[in-house]
């Protein structure tokens, strides 16, 4: 049942010529009283030269159908009420027939789309930095496809560069196998803050270090062997956080490097199409408007992070034909975005307009970007072990006995991480307070967990007799609940439509919030068998939305906490 629809349908009847059926505003009132649907009326006034009151009477008098309870105007906006025993019959069916496939839309059926996220740099620590783009990036793929898209996911690993050149050195002149395989991502970093620290004193390293990418990029054998190393040793090192994270599906790992043979063509066809210019020896392409050109070699042929990106750009159309590419980076790599778009436009690529990227804020400890006391960043695995030590201190507080404590306390600290990067709109910066973000009450991941479990267990007293809906009372707290659990599907479209989790992190608060209101203005459990089968009932459909949110967020639920 599409309520909206049957309202657009119905009022289509007094707004026809004015505008269009899909632009029909309908609103969720602030104010639950106010009802449950409201139309604002004044944006047609001028265009129909009525006043919005007028307009307003026109389409209370046209909806009129048995799945409004009452439709009213109040200073132009009609109110709408919907028929509660009508839909909850419907809807709390419809969520227990299709348990975790309720809210699946078709909005991508037989479209394609490439997600690149996470996206870490090898021989680098995998830092609170790269936790965004990974949890987003996750929740966005299955978002996408129970949108009904096919998800391609790619980890665009940063294994190429310059400083691969300036590591490979550094390890030949300062380096030993020993020291690197016991600790990879420490002894690589200090390789190559060393390589820096030398390079201040004789600017000479400088060049040795690019003489050393470009013997990379000329695919020597020996420093292609040391390369690769690193990045195996990195990747195993990655692995440790996602699995600390759970999240370890993507489909493809195909990196920068990658692309080293796949640029000159980039080159080429930019020279054909006369966009490159040179300028200081280096081959850049000029950009319209205040967009600084984009520097495609240097002057001693190297590539860049953006030759790279054109290449895996063009790779990634031809080889999945997507329909939308997403790139899931930080704020602070729009210049390169905009850069990416319009070179491809240029390159008369007319799906450059499918490529987009998303955003997002950074992560602050107290206001300011997150770093240890010695002003270093964070590791993320460090965090992570960290949060689930702090879960495993609450749950001995509240209940030590528990069985599969581990496990319990491994699922709330990593789902309190990821929650907390959830729950704010994509592109706010985010504050991270460890203590905070494992509360069991307010906005929290362990708060929705809870919820959940509380469910689960209440649903222990279920006598499995056949409800009827039209003899059972549904009182107003229960009814936001089940108004609120039929707006799921909206939500896990509009969550893909503003490439946006933090929709669903916030319809999950609603929902977690509203079961247990309606949970404390009732005797929940009593002697009228069909009212509380009802009851447990519409708690049984709302576990089942918990559970499906979670999932798509990338957090597990849990029957007992
Ligand atoms: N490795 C990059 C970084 O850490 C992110 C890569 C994002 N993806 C891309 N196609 N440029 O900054």
């Amino acid at each position: 049942m599409n309520i909206k629809e049957e309202i657009k349908n119905l009022v289509y009847q007094v707004l026809e010529g004015y505008v269009e059926k899909e632009n029909i505003v309908i609103e969720n009132p602030k104010d639950r009283k106010m009802g449950d649907y409201a139309l604002p009326c004044f944006t047609y006034a001028k265009a129909m030269h009525k006043s919005p009151l007028a307009i307003a009477e026109d389409i209370k008098n046209v909806l009129n159908s048995e799945l409004f309870e009452k439709v009213e105007v109040v200073n132009g906006y009609v109110n709408v009420f919907i028929n509660k025993k009508l839909l909850t019959k419907e809807v709390i069916n419809q969520i227990i027939d299709h348990n975790s496939n309720f809210g699946n839309s078709n909005i991508g059926e037989g479209k394609t789309i490439v997600i690149d996220y996470s996206s870490p740099n090898i021989a680098k620590p995998f830092g609170v930095g790269h936790l965004r783009s990974t949890v987003i990036g996750n929740a966005l793929r299955n978002i996408c496809e129970k949108n009904g898209y096919k998800v391609i996911s790619i980890n665009y690993l940063g294994d190429w560069g310059t400083q691969f050149g300036k590591l490979v050195y550094a390890y030949k002149k300062w380096g030993n196998e020993e020291a690197v395989r016991k600790n990879p991502i420490d002894e690589l970093k200090r390789l190559y803050v060393k390589f820096h620290e030398e390079a201040e004193n004789d600017p000479s390293l400088d060049d040795e270090g690019r003489k050393a990418f470009k013997m990379l990029e000329d695919k020597d054998p020996e420093s292609l062997r040391i390369w690769k190393w690193f990045s195996e040793e990195s990747i195993k090192e990655f692995n440790k956080t996602y699995d600390l994270l759970g999240i370890n599906n993507f489909d493809s790992w195909q990196g920068e490097s990658f692309y080293n043979d796949k640029m000159d063509r980039v080159v080429e066809e930019l020279e054909n199409k006369n966009l490159l210019e040179e300028s200081e020896g280096a081959m850049i392409v000029k950009l319209d408007g205040d967009i600084s050109p984009a520097l495609i070699k240097r002057s001693d042929g190297a590539t860049l992070y953006i030759t790279r990106d054109l290449a895996a750009a063009i790779y990634r159309k031809e080889n999945y034909q997507f329909d939308e590419a997403l790139y899931v980076v930080g704020n602070e790599q729009t210049l390169h975005f905009n850069q990416l778009k319009q070179v491809l436009t240029k390159l008369d690529y007319d799906w450059s307009k499918d490529v987009h990227h998303i955003p997002f804020g950074m992560i602050l400890q107290n206001g300011k970007k997150m770093s240890t006391r010695q002003g270093k960043s964070v590791k993320l695995h460090d965090v992570l072990v960290e949060a689930i030590s702090l879960a495993n201190k609450y749950i001995d507080e509240r209940n030590s006995s528990i069985p599969d404590k581990e496990n319990i306390s491994h699922k709330i600290g990593v789902g309190a991480v990821i929650f907390n990067d959830l729950k704010n709109y994509r592109t706010n910066d985010i504050e991270f307070n460890l203590e905070d973000i494992l509360k069991f009450e307010g906005e929290t991941g362990p708060y929705i967990q809870y919820t959940y479990a509380r469910i689960i267990s209440l649903l222990n007293n279920r006598n499995n007799q056949a409800v009827n809906f039209d003899n059972v009372n549904i009182n107003e707290y229960q009814w936001y609940l089940i108004f609120k659990l039929y707006q799921f599907k909206d939500t896990v479209i509009a969550s893909k439509v503003n490439y946006d989790p933090s929709l669903i992190a916030k319809y999950l608060i609603d929902i977690a919030q509203d079961f247990n209101k309606w949970y404390a203005s009732e005797k929940f459990i009593d002697e009228a068998k069909e009212e509380t089968e009802a009851r447990l009932l519409v708690a049984y459909a709302t576990s089942i939305i918990l559970k499906e949110g979670m999932r798509l967020l990338g957090i597990e639920a849990l029957n007992k906490m």
